[in-house]
């Protein structure tokens, strides 16, 4: 069955869409997930379709994003990747990301955290390996345990993989 694909900027998605959504990544990631979707300012979303439904999403937003004590550069951060259980396996989770790292490519850099990195190495993600950092209240906190990649563009210059990659503090889940 072939998935079709469509590119929403989050303020153009219909309620109904914006329902579709929150159902599927609520049930992929065991959370309420609609404060979490609120709180993504700027994203755009790629949705899969297939027998009429939504089956396969994911979607970006502008994060800035600091390497080492290089500027501060304009991530495409990804968020909210999932297919329907029913539907696995079949390349449309794939399928979503390849259209997504396509959209991107005006930024400075793709960057998400996850904790399946394998499947992301498949479609080009490269894990940093230096020290994440938030910076909150002036401070930075090492966040040790969690798992970032990166994706590079077009637009993206040298990156030292293994200096340290600095964000902002947000709520929910800081990266
Ligand atoms: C991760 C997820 C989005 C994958 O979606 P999907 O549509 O089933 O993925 P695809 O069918 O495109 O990819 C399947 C391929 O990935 C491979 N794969 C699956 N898990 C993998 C892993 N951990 N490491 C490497 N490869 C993996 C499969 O072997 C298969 O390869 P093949 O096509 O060569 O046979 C889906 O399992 C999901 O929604 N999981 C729950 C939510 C989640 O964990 N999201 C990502 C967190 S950031």
């Amino acid at each position: 069955m072939a998935l079709h694909l469509v590119t929403v900027p989050g303020a153009d998605l219909t309620p109904e869409q914006v329902g579709d959504v929150v159902e599927l990544c609520s049930s992929a990631f065991g959370i309420a997930y609609g404060p979490l979707l609120e709180s993504f300012v700027g994203r755009v979303h790629v949705l899969g379709y297939a027998d009429r439904r939504l089956v396969a999403h994911a979607l970006w937003l502008p994060r800035p994003l600091q390497a080492g004590e290089g500027p501060w550069l304009t991530a495409a951060y990804v968020e909210a990747v999932a297919t329907h259980p029913d539907y696995r396996g079949r390349g449309y989770g794939t399928a979503v990301m390849r259209r997504l790292q396509q959209e991107i490519a005006g930024y400075d850099l793709g960057a998400l955290s996850t904790g399946v990195p394998g499947w992301y190495e498949r479609l080009g993600w490269m894990r940093w390996v230096g020290p994440l950092l938030i910076l909150k209240d002036g401070e930075l906190q090492p966040t040790p345990g969690e798992c970032v990649m990166v994706y590079c563009t077009p637009r993206t210059g040298e990156l030292d993989l293994s200096a340290s990659l600095t964000a902002r503090w947000r709520p929910f889940e800081v990266w």
